[in-house]
């Protein structure tokens, strides 16, 4: 299923998207950025939740009414870069239980380190959408999947803003049942696992360490 990820190429997310990219974004404008573009994310990939009939009371009379019903949601950013995209999720689904999974990429072998995790206790009974802004190898949103699954949940999402087509292969490879949400699929990973043309080092943009 993730080979062929959900691709939002709504004009505000491109436009949006554009000045994420450009290299002379400064830290303050770049994180509002992600955290904008994660809520119209949100906003596209939770249009298949299920609605249930309800019913109020409007000052005029009795009014039927749908409401969302079924299994209750979780997000989980990958640190550090997926911290950036929680705020903006939170503003549209503001019930969601937020748990946490620390992963850094060794910078010689590229290969993700744990060195934190914390999840809701319920979160096998919960949908839980994973964000990191970059799918570059798949390493990283391999092994956060994995360890959420290794907690119970059965039901997974992967939200990113760039993916690589290495990182879409990996991730269904290992985890075939996931659906990958992403604002853009780009062309390549360069000689140090970067995506090009990509945005550069998500992390250092947000939080301004570079
Ligand atoms: C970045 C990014 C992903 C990972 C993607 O994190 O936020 O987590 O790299 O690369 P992969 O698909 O090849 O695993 P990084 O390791 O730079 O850590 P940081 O967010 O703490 O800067
Ligand atoms: N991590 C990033 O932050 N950017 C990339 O291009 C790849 C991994």
């Amino acid at each position: 299923m993730s080979v062929n990820p959900v691709i939002f190429d709504h004009p505000l997310i491109q436009h949006k998207l554009s000045f994420v990219r450009d290299k002379t974004t400064g830290t303050k404008e770049f994180r509002e950025l992600i955290s904008e573009i994660a809520a119209l994310m949100c906003f596209e990939a939770t249009r298949d939740l299920p609605l249930v009939e309800s019913q109020v009371e409007t000052p005029m009379g009795p009014c039927k009414t749908r409401v969302l019903c079924g299994r209750k949601l979780a997000v989980v950013p990958i640190l550090r870069a997926g911290l950036g995209m929680v705020e903006g999720i939170l503003s549209m689904i503001p019930l969601a239980k937020v748990g946490h999974i620390g992963l850094y990429r060794d910078h010689d072998t590229h290969l993700p380190v744990e060195y934190y995790s914390k999840l809701p206790a319920d979160i096998n009974e919960r949908d839980v959408f994973v964000l990191d802004p970059m799918l570059a190898t798949g390493g990283s949103a391999v092994d956060a999947i994995t360890m959420i699954k290794q907690k119970g949940a059965s039901s997974i999402h992967f939200m990113c803003i760039i993916a690589a087509p290495e990182g879409l292969e990996a991730l269904s490879q290992a985890h075939p049942d996931v659906r990958v949400y992403c604002a853009a699929l780009d062309e390549c990973l360069n000689e140090n696992k970067y995506i090009v043309p990509g945005l550069g080092d998500a992390g250092d943009r947000i939080f301004g360490t570079r």
